[in-house]
């Protein structure tokens, strides 16, 4: 284990299982379409690479990423684009793939964008959720793991843009943001 961290909160077997269940989830609802499969840069690219191939439909891959200007417990919380996706979404169905929902902003408002933009459905499905720190009313349709609000790295999550490439979730040492 990385020496950074504390313990290992989600295995990479666990992992492994939970992904390919969300991946067969979202497979039985789009059977027969086409879906734009989006990830959100750059936490959710491990889970994005290990959910694509688990998915035995036609898929159309994309990426976008934002940056939150959340402003604390106030609900005035805004969106960056920094990139956005290539495809035309009108009239599409769209799955996206995040790693974490945690006030619910970045997913809201990505969310109502490709309403706005005329995508037929958005399907959510997120590996982590962090129900205790919601303000803002949304849910994914597809959750792997529910998780309290510890400081998690790994498997595509980041502290100082470090970590992203541990092959499992972990809780970071105190130590090592108390710095
Ligand atoms: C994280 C995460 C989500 C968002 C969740 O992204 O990947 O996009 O925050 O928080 P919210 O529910 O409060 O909006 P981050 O800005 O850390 O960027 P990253 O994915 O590049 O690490």
């Amino acid at each position: 284990m990385h020496p950074d961290i504390e313990r290992v909160l989600i295995t990479e077997g666990e992992l492994r299982e939970k992904v390919k269940e969300a991946a067969e989830m979202a497979a039985a609802r789009y059977r027969g379409s086409n879906p734009v499969v989006i990830g959100i840069l750059k936490g959710s690219i491990v889970f994005y690479s290990d959910f694509i191939r688990n998915l035995d439909i036609p898929v159309t891959l994309d990426f976008m990423a934002v940056s939150s200007y959340g402003s604390g417990s106030s609900s005035s919380g805004q969106l960056r684009m920094k990139k956005d996706v290539d495809t035309d979404v009108k009239g599409r169905d769209i799955v996206i793939v995040e790693d974490i929902i945690d006030s619910g902003l970045t997913l809201m408002e990505v969310k109502k964008m490709f309403y706005a933009r005329g995508a037929n459905s958005v399907y959510i499905v997120t590996l982590l959720n962090k129900r205790g720190r919601r303000e803002y009313d949304i849910e994914p349709d597809y959750n792997c793991f529910d998780i309290e609000n510890e400081f998690v790295v790994g498997y595509g999550l980041d502290y100082n843009e470090r970590y992203r490439n541990l092959p499992y979730v972990g809780i970071l040492k105190p130590s090592v943001y108390q710095k």
